[in-house]
């Protein structure tokens, strides 16, 4: 398959989180695609030496922007810098979140607060302030980072799962307000991806075994499946999916019938059960 087949060379990105275990990935595949980068995060030295490691290796041009997402000034700054530098932007991922787990009964009001601040009102502001360069345009796609927890409640977590099932419908509302000036809005919903974010959870080989036994694929994810589902989702090959969540989590949300419980086993109950039926009709 041709390298070019995404179509991608010569775009502009711009990406929150982009030093974070998924946004380096996305980054760098987006780089391989020929894509200019803006990079947006936090932390200034990783950001700096990031994008001049990527400029250098792929030899396309990087804009570090320290830019916290939550922070209006940082935001419009950042939009203001990218269309300075490359005169339009294409595609905005959002990926810049946090998670912290805490009972719901004991969990402090200051911490929904922040958790809401980062993962959901720091998605809308940089969405909305990507998207107004984006209807002036008349073109622009967006990739918003949620989580399959957005869907089955992650317990002992229900900030975090709160905050991105919002992280959906806002995206939703984007597809639905702004696809008539030729706006796109899609989320990605991961699983289980080995991150700076999630490497405690990985840290015991049974956390992780059990974890790979609820997927279909028995596989724990990786930010390449992420960065793949990115990309095509901000390529036009995807041009007619709009408003849409794609799951990427290795088949971990059609797995809740095998979790049931069937007396000697799941598959040597079938086995029993088919021969019995067999014998029955004078099969076996
Ligand atoms: N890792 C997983 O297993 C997993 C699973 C499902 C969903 N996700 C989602 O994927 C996304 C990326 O996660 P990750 O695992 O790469 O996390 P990560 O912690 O490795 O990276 C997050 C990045 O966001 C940056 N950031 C945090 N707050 C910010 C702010 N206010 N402004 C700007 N930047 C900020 C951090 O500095 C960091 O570089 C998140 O939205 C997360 O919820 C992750």
């Amino acid at each position: 398959m041709s390298d070019q087949w995404l179509g991608l060379q010569g775009k502009v990105a711009a990406i929150t989180g982009a030093v974070g275990g998924m946004g380096r990935t996305i980054v760098q595949e987006f780089a391989k695609q020929g894509v200019n980068i803006v990079l947006l995060d936090i932390k200034e030295d990783a950001l700096n030496e990031y994008a001049q490691e990527v400029a250098d290796e792929f030899g396309v041009e990087t804009l570090p922007i320290v830019t916290n997402s939550t922070k209006e000034e940082d935001v419009d700054n950042a939009v203001a810098k990218s269309v300075e530098k490359f005169g339009h932007v294409d595609i905005l991922v959002n990926t810049a979140a946090m998670l912290r787990a805490c009972p719901l009964e004991d969990l402090p009001l200051d911490e929904w607060r922040q958790t809401l601040e980062i993962n959901l009102t720091g998605y809308f502001l940089v969405s909305q302030r990507f998207g107004r360069q984006f209807i002036k345009q008349g073109k622009g796609n967006m990739v918003h980072i949620s989580t399959i927890a957005s869907i089955f409640p992650e317990t002992y977590s229900a900030a975090y799962s709160s905050t991105k099932a919002g992280v959906n419908m806002m995206s939703r509302q984007i597809a639905a307000e702004w696809g008539q000036f030729g706006v796109r809005s899609n989320c990605i919903q991961p699983c289980f991806v080995k991150t700076p974010l999630s490497e405690a959870f990985y840290a015991d080989p049974e956390v992780e075994n059990g974890r790979k036994a609820l997927t279909a694929n028995k596989r724990i994810g990786n930010t390449m499946d992420i960065a793949n589902a990115v990309l095509y989702l901000s390529s036009d090959r995807s041009d007619y999916t709009n408003g849409h969540e794609l799951r990427v989590e290795g088949g971990f949300g059609i797995m809740m019938g095998d979790q049931t419980p069937k007396p000697g086993g799941r598959r040597e109950y079938a086995v029993k059960e088919h021969d019995a039926y067999l014998e029955r009709i004078g099969k076996k």
